[in-house]
């Protein structure tokens, strides 16, 4: 790792920025006065999940390094070093020893890899584990493409091939391939007399192997590389290189618990399978597949699949996935905030006795139809939990609902959860009113602030144009479309929740829109959905609405497209800013392509205001005549 990322992993931008400006609690992030520009209201804001902040007033944004170069005006070496000196790191780069130790080592396990295999061809050698391969079904082809290998069975087979090429015990014992004795009397193989498989990273690089007796009886049934610098079993996934193209193409990723049930699944042409290895899913490995997907299907074994472990990991990832709120750059040269997609976990269940290997062996179509036919998390969770209590007492009915309502709470849709609600009553027998009540009652407690409540000093917020839009789509469901479909008339992109600066309006407006897609257009329900923070604001924002002159049914249309358009104008400006500071940015690096990069996307935008401007002269043109 770098000393820059080891800078930004060490130092919490949060800490940080709030050793300089009071930062408070805005949803999941914190916003303060922007400390580079005077304003009354706070437009700055600071995102933990990115570690990265942005001045909404002055378009200034960043990371720890640039806050600390603007803030101390100091040039990026200067911030690194006063950053590096905070985080108690190292300036000096990593001695180059190091590296080339991390070097050899990747190279010690591909020559062993290569090794093991030519092992497993050789027609003598390795007749008796390319037999115990054929007797599981496993084509030539397939050892191939996994490189799977074999360990003869000797106690300094691989040691002498190894040290005769020149690499020293040292480092052989280092990346797990050698035994120290107790006696410190000297090393031995720690593979032999078995199937080599090969473990790789998610790059293709061998990191460490996992080694199969070739005994239907054997003991230990599998011997895995210990830990080294390069093999984590927590954060690795068994046959991640292979499958990742298929689990983003699918939009689905299988994962297994075993070595074999991803040959076989691979084999038979299920690419988009992985496998755990054994232990219970860590939110690394979950991470590492949410790249490519959100939606994961396992095939576990059910006592692994309904295990406290799974189920916590589950919950942490998809709390983790849910979580970020991701400031990026659209291609139209916009910052937007993307809610990462709240992630779908699958549960296949299979014939008793039966894992994934078996069963594809026997039938892929009945896999298929399994994987198919895979269980919602939820039902699966409702199952295993209600399993745990004695329903017919009522302190086991009160516990089970308690301990299933935050996970139906979780799901996303108002439809969903109720269906969920159903389920659970029916299950336990319990009214459904007095199951809606508690969670009520769990969600009040959940919502209570966690942080010491800071006196509001800060003023009330504004009630702008934005504001203004937002309650009069709120008030009126129906306008949305309208507008959307005269701004498109009008050939400017439909009003869009990136036209909203302040993040709240932003994610309220957003949700507005995903509500009445859904069709769920009373303003109540959607409400109740949100988050106390941005409930708070509604409240806000119709009470200030009602409070401001009325508009006669027959301008509002008219009125509201004119400030909807004004709002685009604003928006669009404050993305020329934006780019221009990017521009800026790529400039002082000297990348000249991004420079060029952020010069098309300025004229893209600055015709797009053209096009606002002249629309927006029209429609008061029209307004005018209209008076
Ligand atoms: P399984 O016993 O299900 O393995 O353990 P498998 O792949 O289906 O093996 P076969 O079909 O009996 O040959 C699941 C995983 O748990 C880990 C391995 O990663 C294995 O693939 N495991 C299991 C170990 O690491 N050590 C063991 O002794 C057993
Ligand atoms: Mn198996």
């Amino acid at each position: 790792m770098g000393v820059v990322d080891e800078v930004k992993e060490r130092i919490d931008i949060v800490d940080l920025i709030s050793q300089y400006v009071p930062l408070k609690k805005a949803g999941r992030n914190f916003k303060a006065l922007c400390p580079f520009h005077t304003e009354k209201t706070p437009s700055f804001y600071v995102f933990p999940h990115t570690q990265t902040w942005h001045c909404f007033g002055c378009n200034a944004g960043g990371d720890v390094f640039s806050f600390i170069m603007k803030k101390e005006n100091m040039d990026f070496r200067e911030a690194l070093r006063f950053l590096a000196a905070k985080a108690g790191v190292e300036l000096e780069k990593k001695p180059p020893e190091e590296i080339e130790r991390v070097k050899v080592l990747r190279e010690v396990l591909s020559v062993a890899a290569d090794y093991y295999h030519r092992l497993l061809t050789d027609p003598e050698k390795g007749a008796k584990a390319r037999a115990y391969l054929e007797k599981r079904g496993i084509r030539p082809e397939t050892a191939e493409v996994f490189r799977l290998g074999y360990a003869l069975d000797e106690w300094h087979n691989l040691e002498k091939y190894m040290t005769g090429l020149g690499y020293k015990r040292e480092i052989l014992l280092e990346a797990g391939l050698l035994i120290q004795r107790e006696d410190g009397s000297g090393v031995y193989d720690r593979f032999r007399g078995r199937l080599i498989i090969p473990i790789r990273d998610e790059q293709g690089r061998v990191v460490g192997f996992g080694a199969r007796t070739l005994d239907p009886e054997g003991a230990p049934k599998y011997i895995n590389s210990p830990a080294t610098p390069l093999f984590d079993k927590g954060r690795l996934l068994f046959g991640l290189d292979m499958a990742k193209e298929s689990i983003r193409t699918q939009d689905m990723a299988i994962i297994v618990e075993g070595y074999m049930d991803v040959i076989q699944a691979h084999q038979m042409g299920f690419r988009n399978v992985v496998a755990s290895m054994g232990t219970a899913l860590t939110e690394t490995q979950l991470r590492k597949l949410a790249r490519y997907t959100k939606r994961f299907a396992l095939a576990l074994d059910p006592d692994v699949a309904g295990s406290e472990a799974t189920i916590r990991a589950l919950q942490l990832a998809e709390e983790a996935l849910d979580k970020e709120a991701e400031p990026f750059i659209d291609p139209r040269g916009m910052l937007r905030f993307e809610e990462r997609l709240k992630a779908e976990f699958f549960i296949i269940s299979l014939p008793s006795g039966y894992d994934p290997d078996a069963l594809i062996r026997e039938s892929p179509e009945r896999w298929e139809e399994r994987v198919e036919n895979a269980l919602p998390m939820v039902d699966f969770y409702i199952n295993v939990i209600t399993q745990k209590f004695d329903l017919n007492s009522p302190r086991g009915k009160a516990e089970a609902v308690r301990t299933v309502i935050p996970i139906i709470q979780g799901i996303p849709g108002e439809i969903e959860r109720d269906h969920y609600i159903h389920k659970l009553a029916r299950l336990v027998k319990v009214d459904e009113m007095a199951i809606r009540r508690e969670m009520l009652s769990l969600r009040r407690r959940k919502s209570r602030p966690r942080a010491k409540p800071t006196p509001s000093k800060e003023k009330a917020p504004a009630f702008g144009l934005e504001e203004y839009v937002l309650a009069q789509v709120l008030q009126h469901p129906h306008l949305l479309e309208l507008i959307e479909d005269q701004m498109r008339a009008l050939a400017i992109p439909p009003l869009d929740e990136a036209d909203f600066a302040e993040v709240e309006n932003r994610v309220l407006f957003g949700a507005w829109k995903a509500s009445l897609d859904k069709g769920i257009s009373q303003l109540e329900a959607f409400v109740d959905t949100l988050d106390p923070l941005l409930q708070e604001r509604v409240h806000f924002i119709m009470e200030k609405a009602r409070n401001s002159p009325p508009v006669p049914l027959e301008k509002l249309e008219q009125e509201v497209l004119n400030c909807a358009l004004r709002l685009r104008g604003i928006n669009l400006h404050r993305y020329l800013q934006e780019i221009r500071f990017l521009q800026e940015e790529a400039q002082e690096r000297g990348d000249q392509e991004g420079v060029a990069h952020y010069l098309d996307l300025v004229k893209s935008q600055v015709e797009e205001l053209a096009t606002v401007h002249r629309a927006l002269a029209q429609c008061s043109g029209e307004k005018a005549r209209a008076v």
